[in-house]
């Protein structure tokens, strides 16, 4: 369906989120990659992973090189309370760390879910997908194939996520307090030849029920890339964005035409609209175009992007859109 076919039958479907955005397209012009990079991530401390990710291109390196090393940046920050080391630990005071990685040009990608002793799980969850026969690792798993590679074992629990799970559990005794928190960082890097990949990293919700796993580590949930279309990433209530499958739903619709604004519009009012949701959804999306052009979207809570296009980075507030009765 061409793009204009799409956009006269998503209105008579009642896709209405297409005209009532509020938010515009960046960038891009058409099929052709822009021949620069682009780069998009989630949060302000995104920036710094895209600083990372252009360096890693600058010389040389893949998007995936790119992608993989961008991420790194708040996976090693401590006063990250939701990545790495630094990210909050489940209601035990165990660190169970989410990531995922994905290939554009291949539809290959790696993954690892309630990783424990790594401070980089994105460097697990490439070698799951280089040098497994596997998409998804989790726990114990996870953890024995991270030393067969070469990793040594790290303590992920820092001083202060430690002090602030010392705190949670003197109010909560009884471990029983509600899961806070998601802010994952997920990335996508569009390379100057056009390659597309993208990574997320979490250390998914504080005070999480030991095993839990939200979107980030699975792919077309918290993440999906194809060379042919774009890449988009998720960040929020890991599990609201898997009911709807949401960063493989952004790519379907914008491969069907829509704007990476219009893609994420669409399926945030598709979170936003299920009957009996919960009040307190947050979710949020950013993506790139394979033409360079950009979205972002978020419901539920203040929002924070960081792009970079060529050589030039910003961070850009999102206002959150209404949810749907
Ligand atoms: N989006 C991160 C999580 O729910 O774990």
């Amino acid at each position: 369906m061409r793009r204009r076919d799409f956009l006269r039958h998503a209105a008579a479907a009642g896709i209405g989120c297409l005209a009532t955005s509020g938010v515009r397209s960046h960038g891009g012009s058409g099929d052709t990659p822009p021949g620069f990079p682009v780069i998009i991530s989630t949060w302000p401390f995104g920036r710094e992973a895209n600083l990372e990710a252009l360096s890693v291109l600058k010389s040389g390196g893949s998007a995936l090189d790119a992608v993989e090393r961008g991420v790194m940046t708040a996976e090693a920050d401590e006063s990250i309370s939701t990545v790495g080391y630094g990210g909050f630990p489940n209601r035990d005071g165990t660190v169970q760390l989410d990531a995922a990685i994905f290939d554009g040009s291949t539809l290959d990608g790696g993954a690892v879910c309630a990783l424990t002793g790594h401070r980089h799980p994105v460097q697990v969850a490439r070698k799951v997908m280089e040098n497994s026969p596997h998409l998804i690792l989790v726990g114990e798993g996870a953890s024995s194939f991270a030393i067969a590679e070469g990793f040594t074992h790290q303590e992920t629990l820092s001083e202060a996520a430690r002090a602030a799970y010392q705190k949670w559990r003197q109010k909560h005794p009884d471990g029983q307090g509600k899961a806070e928190g998601h802010d994952t960082l997920g990335q996508v890097v569009l390379a100057a030849s056009g390659k597309i990949a993208a990574a997320c990293t979490s250390s998914g919700m504080a005070w999480k029920l030991p095993g839990r796993v939200g979107d980030s580590p699975i792919v077309g949930h918290g993440l999906y890339a194809d060379d042919a279309v774009g890449g988009c990433v998720a960040t929020g209530v890991g599990e609201e964005i898997s009911k709807v499958c949401g960063s493989f739903l952004v790519i379907e619709l914008m491969r069907q035409g829509a704007s990476p604004d219009q893609a994420i519009g669409e399926t945030l009012d598709r979170i936003a609209r299920r009957p009996g949701q919960i009040p307190s959804i947050s979710a949020a999306f950013v993506a790139v175009a394979r033409d360079g052009r950009h979205g972002a979207g978020a419901i539920g809570s203040d929002f924070h992007y960081a792009i970079t296009r060529g050589t030039e980075t910003q961070v850009v507030k999102v206002k959150p859109r209404n949810r749907k009765g």
